[in-house]
Order: structure tokens, then C-alpha cells, then sequence
């Protein structure tokens, strides 16, 4: 054969393995035509829960990604749960009532109306893919991948699979690696996801207490502010599976900073506290190691080599705001309760002001709601 036949032989095979694709009816190029499905989809959870918005419903929506999915066991077998099943939807009497899912239900019975609206959608799909569209409201965030595929028939999965923050470290890093084979490392990318996050239930005295200064922006802010001094609550003190905040002052209707203990005990512990230090002010490095832990839970309980994948109808994350990692004001470097002395530490600005101004209370996620710091004196 000449080497222009082997050329031309060669070409014909690269063309007939090209991925294939399919133009949607809205004209959007994706890779399979189960893929289009998922384009309305995510513009109606805009339009109905998020708003375009990194508030509390796209807050919650990300939370139950985590639960849906971690709820499955290597060593008690198939039939404690489905992993990443839709379960949660599909058994919304069951799993939401479990005490570690308390404050679930919101967004359960915000997603349950999309599964008769989106037929063809199922529910463990459903909720992870309202995770990617939630994420992707929030600045800083990076765009997950999307696989489909996972089916409709499961079981309620069993109570206790759950991590809560009262559990000891050993506990959750078990637990983890139970549902996934999850690595220390892996467990503190995930937790990323809690410098977009407020907690409603700890503290049943307050609303929408935030786990960092900037609760609506995907950024390194909550490694820092955990690593904090804690001084008092929030609300209540004590509650279970809380400890001291560092800002814990609350002003008008606006609440204080909450620490949950387990976040307290992860970035202080000697098998995690290098993977927590390492992530502050570290934009780039935090966001690809969240990515590819949060994919690994989102498929938890399939093979994802059987899966469509539909990245692209994922939406692009708007872009990050808050650029360096900063000591609210009030705080610094003194205040820092170090145990890793591997690498220095960063060095970063205080925020400029004495007092604690705090964040608008924005549990309508509308457009008031800035991505703020803790700022000085107005
Ligand atoms: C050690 C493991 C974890 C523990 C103990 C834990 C615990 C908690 C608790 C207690 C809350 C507050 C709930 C409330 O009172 O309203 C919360 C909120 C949240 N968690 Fe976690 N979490 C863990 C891991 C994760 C992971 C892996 C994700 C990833 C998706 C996640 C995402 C969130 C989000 C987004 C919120 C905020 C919800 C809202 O603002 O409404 N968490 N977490
Ligand atoms: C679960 O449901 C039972 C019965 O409806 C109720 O009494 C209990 O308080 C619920 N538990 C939680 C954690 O929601
Ligand atoms: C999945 O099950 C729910 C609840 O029965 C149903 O509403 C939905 O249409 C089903 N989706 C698919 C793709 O079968
Ligand atoms: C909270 O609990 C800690 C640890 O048990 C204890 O040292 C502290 O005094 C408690 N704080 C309050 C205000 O009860
Ligand atoms: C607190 O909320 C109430 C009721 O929504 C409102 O009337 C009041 O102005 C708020 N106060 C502050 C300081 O924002």
C-alpha cells in the first residue's frame, strides 16, 4: 500500500471514531442526544429555584448532591443504598426524615416537581445535575462534569450513613472511604463546598448562619477563617456539632459566623490539617481538587464507564470575585491555630476596621445579596 492509501485509510478511521454529535432543537451542539434533554432542564431550574443566583436554594441544592450520594456502603453491601440514586426524591418520606438530613427537605421538595416536568430525566440524574447547574451560580466555582445515565429504580437508602459534624475525624475519614474509597485529601476537597454554605438547623435559634465571611462566593476564604482563634456563638452556645467562631457577632438581622465542629477538627488534625492549610489562597488548586472529588461522588453506585457523557450542556461558573484569601477585620495572623508546618504559611492582607460589619441576610437569594467581606466600620 503507498503511503497516501495508508494516509487516506488512516483519515477514513479517525472520521468514522469522531465523537458523533447531534444539534438540540435550541442549536446547541452536544456529544449525544440524550444530552439535550438537560438544556431545558437547566433553564427551568433557573427560572423556578436558583435565579441565576449562588443563594440558599442553589446552597442547598449542592448539599443534597453530597447526601443523595454519599448514602451507600462497601461493607454493608447494596442494600444499605444506591449511592448518587436519586433516593432522596424518590423516597422523600424516608431519607429527608433522618436526623443528619434535617434541613434536606427544602431542597427535595424544590427538585420533586422536575421529575413529572422532566419525564424523561431520572431522579439520581436530577439531582446531580441541579448540583452542576447550583455550582455553577456561584463565582469561582469550577464547571463539573455531567454523566447520565443512572436509573430510575433504587431503594431508600439506610439511616446513619451520613456524616454529622459531631463525628470524630477517624469517623468521617471512615465513612468516606466506606462510600468510595474517598482519601483524606479527597474528603478535605469536598469540603469546599462549605465556603458556599450557611447552617440553618445546628442552631435552631438562628437563620442562615454562615460557615465564612463570603457565603456566596466559591473561594479559599472558609480554609482561613477555620484555622481562626474561635471567641464565642453565633447564637446558642454549644450546640451539638458546633464550636466557637472567630465572628461570631451578629448585628440587626444578620447572623454570625457558625463553625461546625467537624470542619474544626479536619483542619487541625494530623491526617488532614496539610490538605486544609494547603488550599488557602490557593484559588486554582481548590476548585480542580473539588472538581474531581465532587465527580467521584457524583457517580457513587454506577459505573461510569456505562454513562452518557453530557458535560457539555453543564453551564460555565461565572468567574472568581474575590481574588486573595484576607483576615476579616478584627482578626490576624495571631489568631492562627496552625498544625501544619510544612509549608509556610501564606501571607495575607487584614481587612482594614475594627468591627464586624455583617453580611446582609439574603435567605431569598435575590440580587442584593454581594458576595461581601467582613468589612470595617461604613
Ligand atoms: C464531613 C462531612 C460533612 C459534614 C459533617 C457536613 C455538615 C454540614 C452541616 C451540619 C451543615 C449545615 C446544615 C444546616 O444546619 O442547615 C452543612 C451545610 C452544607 N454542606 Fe456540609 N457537611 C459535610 C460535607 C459536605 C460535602 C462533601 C458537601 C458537598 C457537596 C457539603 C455541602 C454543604 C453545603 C453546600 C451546605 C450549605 C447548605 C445551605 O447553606 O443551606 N457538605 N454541612
Ligand atoms: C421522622 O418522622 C417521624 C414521624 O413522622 C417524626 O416523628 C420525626 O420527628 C421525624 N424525624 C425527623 C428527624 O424529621
Ligand atoms: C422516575 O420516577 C419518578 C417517580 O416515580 C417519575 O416521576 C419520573 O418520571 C421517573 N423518571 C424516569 C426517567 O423514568
Ligand atoms: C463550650 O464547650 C467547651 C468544650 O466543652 C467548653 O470549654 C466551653 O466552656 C463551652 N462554652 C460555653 C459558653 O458553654
Ligand atoms: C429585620 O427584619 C425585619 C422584618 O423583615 C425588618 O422590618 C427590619 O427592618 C430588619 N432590620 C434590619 C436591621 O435589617
Amino acid at each position: 500500500m503507498s503511503f497516501a492509501a495508508l494516509f487516506a485509510l488512516v483519515s477514513l478511521v479517525a472520521v468514522a471514531r469522531a465523537a458523533p454529535t447531534t444539534t438540540c432543537s435550541d442549536g446547541t451542539v452536544v456529544s449525544n442526544s440524550v444530552c439535550c434533554d438537560f438544556i431545558p432542564l437547566a433553564q427551568d431550574l433557573q427560572d423556578t429555584i436558583f435565579m441565576n443566583d449562588c443563594g440558599e436554594d442553589a446552597h442547598e441544592a449542592i448539599r443534597l448532591t453530597f447526601h443523595d450520594a454519599v448514602a451507600i456502603s462497601r461493607s454493608l453491601g447494596p442494600a444499605a443504598g444506591g449511592g448518587a440514586d436519586g433516593s432522596m426524591l424518590l423516597f422523600p418520606t424516608v431519607e429527608p426524615n433522618f436526623s443528619a438530613n434535617n434541613g434536606i427537605s427544602d431542597s427535595v421538595n424544590n427538585l420533586i416537581p422536575f421529575m413529572a416536568k422532566h419525564p424523561t430525566i431520572s431522579a439520581g440524574d436530577l439531582v446531580q445535575f441541579a448540583g452542576t447547574v447550583a455550582l455553577s451560580n456561584c463565582p469561582g466555582a469550577p464547571q463539573l462534569a455531567f454523566l447520565a445515565g443512572r436509573p430510575n429504580q433504587t431503594i431508600a437508602a439506610i439511616d446513619g450513613l451520613i456524616p454529622e459534624p459531631q463525628d470524630s475525624v477517624t469517623k468521617i475519614l471512615e465513612r468516606f472511604d466506606d462510600a468510595g474509597g474517598f482519601t483524606p485529601f479527597e474528603v478535605v476537597s469536598l469540603l469546599a463546598s462549605h465556603s458556599i454554605a450557611r447552617a440553618d438547623k445546628v442552631d435552631e435559634t438562628i437563620d442562615a448562619a454562615p460557615f465564612d465571611s463570603t457565603p456566596f462566593t466559591f473561594d479559599t476564604q472558609v480554609f482561613l477563617e477555620v484555622l481562626l482563634k474561635g471567641t464565642g456563638f453565633p447564637g446558642t452556645d454549644n450546640n451539638t456539632g458546633e464550636v466557637a467562631s472567630p465572628l461570631p457577632l451578629t448585628s440587626g438581622n444578620d447572623t454570625g459566623e457558625l463553625r461546625l465542629q467537624s470542619d474544626f477538627a479536619l483542619a487541625r488534625d494530623g491526617r488532614t490539617a496539610c490538605f486544609w492549610q494547603g488550599f488557602v489562597n490557593k484559588q486554582d488548586f481548590m476548585a480542580q481538587s473539588f472538581k474531581s472529588a465532587m465527580e467521584k461522588l457524583a457517580v457513587l453506585g454506577h459505573n461510569p464507564a456505562s454513562m452518557i457523557d453530557c458535560s457539555d450542556v453543564v453551564p460555565v461558573p461565572k468567574p472568581a470575585v474575590n481574588n486573595p484569601a484576607s483576615f476579616p477585620a478584627s482578626t490576624s495572623p495571631d489568631d492562627l491555630e496552625l498544625s501544619c508546618f510544612l509549608e509556610p504559611f501564606p501571607s495575607l492582607s487584614v481587612d482594614p476596621g475594627a468591627t464586624q460589619t455583617l453580611i446582609p441576610h439574603c435567605s431569598s437569594g435575590g440580587e442584593d445579596c454581594p458576595s461581601v467581606q467582613f468589612a470595617g466600620p461604613a
